[in-house]
Formats: C-alpha cells, sequence, structure tokens
C-alpha cells in the first residue's frame, strides 16, 4: 500500500506548509479507525452491555453513536481541518478568524485532559492483553473448565508485580511509536492489522455460533427489555458512544488537521463509526455465546473477555494458535489506540513548552505510567480504598473505577457538548457549509441535530445522574 505510506507534504487553505497531509483518504480512514477501534469495542462494549442487562442498552448505544458521536465527530474533524493545527491551536485559529473569545480553546484542554487520564488505566488493561499472550500461547487455556480459567485472571489481578510490569511494558510501546512521530510506520500497521483482527474475531464468532448459545445471546443483545434500562445505564451507553469514537476533543480534531482539503467529512466520519460499531457488535456475538453456554456472569465486569475467550479458545481445535493470535491482535488495537490517546499532550507539550518530541514523549509517558499505578493498586492492595466514596455518586469505586467513571462518562460528553455548541452556536454557518460541502438537505439535519439534539440529549442524562 505504497500510497499510504509516503505523506504528501503541502498546504491546503487554513493548513499551514511545515504539516504533511494524510497520504490519502485511505490513510486518515485508517487511522481514525486505529483510534477509535480498540480496548473500548473488544474488552468495554461487552461487559457493559453485561452489566446493563443487553438489548435496551445496546439500542441506546447505537442510537448515541448515529445520533450524538457522528455529527460530533464530523465537527471535530472540521475544526481540525479548518483550524490546520494542533487541537489547542486549531480552536484559536478559528476564534481569532471568526472574532469569538478565544477562551474556546479551553475546550481542548479538557480533552488533553481526559486522553491522558484515559491512558492511564487503559495502558494497564492493555498489559493484561499482553499477560494473555503469554497465558494462551504457553497452552495453559487449554481443556481448562470455567473455575480454573478464572482463577487465572484472578492470579492476574491479585498481583501487583506482574501488573506492573505489563503496563510498563505497553507504555513503553506506546512511547516508542510517540516519540518517533505518530505517521511513520503507524499507517501501514494499522493497515494490516485492523483486517486481521476483523477476521479473528469472525473466527471466534464463528465458534460461538456453533458450539455456544448463540440464539440466546443474538436475543439478549438485540430484543431490548426496557425494564432492565436504568439512567446511569443511559449515562454510561452515552459516555461509551465517546469512549469508542475516540470523540471528546483532542484526537479526531488533531487527525482531522491532516485531512486533505476535498475530501468528504461526512462520508469518512461515516465509515469510520460504522467499522467501530461492527467491531463492536462482532465482540459481543463473540462473547455472550460462550457466556451463556458456560453458565457465566453477564455482568461479571472488566474480566469478561478475559474469562470468556480463554474459555472458548481453549476448547477449539488450534486454541492456543489462534487464542494467541487474538491477543496479540487486541495488543495492536490497543496500541493504536493508546498512541492516539498520547499524541494530544505530547503535541501540547511542544507546542507551549518548546520541548523536543522525545522530552515530551517522555515527561507525558511517565507521568501516565507512574498516574497507572495507582489503577493497579486498585486491583489488590487498594481494592477498599474509595477516595470519593462519601458522594453516594462515587460509593463503591476505586481509583481505577473513578478515572474510568470520570472520563468516559463526565468528562468526554462534557468536552463533546462544548464541542456542539461552538460548531453549532458560535462558528460561522458559511464557514461550515464550505468545509462540509455537503447538499442542503444532509447539511441541514447534520447543522440541527447538533445545535439542538446533541446538546440537549446530553444535558439532560447529565442532569439525571447528578440528582
Ligand atoms: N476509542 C478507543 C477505544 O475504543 C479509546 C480512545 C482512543 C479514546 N483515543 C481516544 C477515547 C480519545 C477517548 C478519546 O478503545
Amino acid at each position: 500500500m505504497s500510497e499510504s505510506t509516503s505523506a504528501t507534504r503541502g498546504s491546503a487553505g487554513g493548513q499551514s506548509g511545515k504539516r504533511g497531509l494524510w497520504s490519502s483518504r485511505l490513510a486518515f480512514i485508517l487511522a481514525a479507525t486505529g483510534s477509535a477501534v480498540g480496548l473500548g469495542n473488544i474488552w468495554k462494549f461487552p461487559y457493559i452491555t453485561g452489566e446493563n442487562g443487553g438489548g435496551a442498552f445496546v439500542l441506546v448505544y447505537l442510537l448515541c453513536i448515529a445520533a450524538v458521536g457522528l455529527p460530533i465527530m464530523m465537527a471535530e474533524v472540521m475544526i481540525g481541518r479548518r483550524g490546520g493545527n494542533s487541537p489547542v491551536k486549531s480552536i484559536r485559529n478559528i476564534t481569532q478568524a471568526e472574532g469569538l473569545n478565544p477562551g474556546w480553546r479551553l475546550v481542548a484542554a479538557i480533552g488533553v485532559l481526559a486522553a491522558f487520564l484515559i491512558l492511564s488505566f487503559y495502558s494497564v488493561i492493555g498489559g493484561w492483553a499482553i499477560s494473555y499472550v503469554g497465558t494462551a500461547a504457553s497452552g495453559a487455556l487449554t481443556n481448562q473448565d470455567a473455575d480454573a480459567i478464572g482463577a487465572i485472571f484472578s492470579g492476574l489481578l491479585a498481583s501487583p508485580g506482574t501488573l506492573l510490569l505489563w503496563h510498563s511494558v505497553f507504555m513503553a510501546l506506546v512511547m516508542f511509536v510517540v516519540a518517533r512521530g505518530v505517521r511513520s510506520g503507524l499507517e501501514k500497521a494499522v493497515s494490516i492489522l485492523m483486517p486481521a483482527l476483523f477476521v479473528l474475531l469472525l473466527v471466534v464468532v464463528g465458534y460461538a455460533m456453533t458450539t455456544g448459545h448463540f440464539g440466546e445471546a443474538v436475543s439478549f443483545l438485540f430484543q431490548p427489555d426496557f425494564s432492565k434500562l436504568t439512567t446511569k445505564g443511559v449515562l454510561v451507553a452515552l459516555g461509551h458512544a465517546f469512549f469508542t469514537l475516540s470523540l471528546g476533543m483532542a484526537v479526531m480534531v488533531a487527525y482531522g488537521s491532516y485531512l486533505p482539503k476535498g475530501i468528504s467529512i461526512a462520508k469518512t466520519s461515516i465509515l469510520v463509526s460504522i467499522m467501530d460499531t461492527v467491531v463492536a457488535l462482532l465482540a459481543g456475538l463473540a462473547i455472550f455465546p460462550i457466556v451463556f453456554a458456560n453458565g457465566l456472569e453477564p455482568g461479571a465486569g472488566p474480566g469478561l473477555i478475559f474469562q470468556t475467550l480463554p474459555l472458548a479458545f481453549g476448547q477449539m481445535p488450534m486454541g492456543s494458535l489462534f487464542g494467541t493470535l487474538f491477543f496479540v491482535l487486541l495488543i495492536f488495537a490497543a496500541w493504536t489506540s493508546g498512541i492516539s490517546l498520547l499524541e494530544p499532550l505530547v503535541e501540547w507539550l511542544e507546542e507551549q513548552k518548546g520541548m523536543t518530541r522525545r522530552t515530551s514523549t517522555l515527561a507525558a509517558g511517565l507521568s501516565c505510567w507512574l498516574l497507572g499505578i495507582a489503577s493497579i493498586l486498585s486491583l489488590n492492595l487498594w481494592a477498599d480504598v474509595t477516595p470519593l466514596g462519601m458522594f453516594s455518586m462515587f460509593e463503591g469505586k476505586t481509583i481505577f473505577d473513578l478515572l474510568d467513571f470520570l472520563t468516559a462518562n463526565i468528562l468526554l460528553p462534557l468536552g463533546g457538548l462544548l464541542i456542539a455548541v461552538f460548531t453549532g452556536w458560535f462558528m460561522s454557518r458559511q464557514a461550515l457549509e464550505n468545509e462540509l460541502a455537503l447538499s442542503s438537505g444532509s447539511f441541514s439535519l447534520w447543522y440541527n441535530t447538533l445545535r439542538y439534539f446533541t446538546p440537549i440529549a446530553v444535558a439532560i442524562v447529565f442532569v439525571y445522574n447528578l440528582i
């Protein structure tokens, strides 16, 4: 795929000539998909679906993707392309050009902060995936029952040393790529690894279809039972729509700034959203038949895929091979997302503090690694430490839970809300029309959704959950 590895340098409109553009539309799609598809799809989506009762939650989630996530993704990519710079600078360029309050760039700061906090625990989960490559390859999963598989997982969580080792390896992988500059290599890696992950997921779905309780899983995922839906479930679905599409600022703005003019923002955003959603649903279809066939608990929490998939791999022919491959690909999916989480802060440090890329990567990566240790300890030694436990909203939440909740359910939707208001109510309509180049009907649909539906929906969900 030579066209996607050599970046064309050039300037288009607001984009400054020093920054390379994506070599093609495909390259942007690959990078954005690489960021979007990650642990959120394969690890988080199945477990929060299990915890929130299935069908009705999935329906709300799909609605949030289509009616909230997609319009915001288009807005973020558009801001990036128009501003033509790092997220903070892009917004500043737009506010300057349109005579708006420069304070809007603080929205980008929320995104940078959220990305940093997410990466700290994301890396710990990435470490679990690394650890499972060894477990699968050693044949330790072969013909084990659910209890034995569960014990392997609890054993991992109970050992801070092992968790720290793999967390460090994951963070080092991310820092290695970010220090060298994100685009060399990333495009190529994503173009091979994403399809491979997709195929392997299909293999597991095929296995689940033939040996698991597939019908039960399909009705669990797609037959909405609204009595199981809580208001917290709606907040979690909304938050996850932001998480899984890498929204809430920073990332898509940063990637959008490399998108050449003349490429349809709407079409590419739709494509990325569809691919992301398909991967999440496939993960659900791979996991739940195994859950039901083995009498496991769908609401088992963050350990769900690490307790179900190994069971499947342990029973299928050539399971050690498939299992090893699967976790390797999961690492790559997490890696490309992890890179996109560290990038915004590194860019910010370079720009604002004048650090070199190496120094800023080192500073950002090490601080994130350090914070990750708190998440590791929450799984064992600090399992009873609940810093904000006195507030009913945070009752029983460990540091790990708090970081997850604060970012996915508060900071990302808040960032998204502000983006929707900024784009829908402050930027000039003419600028938006030029940048998006849509038919007038499609433009109105997007514009009105972003102006009215998105902010109101996010605000209602927020307020409901606060009281
Ligand atoms: N979307 C990724 C996932 O599903 C996580 C992620 C990467 C992310 N970059 C982001 C989430 C930026 C929020 C913001 O695993």
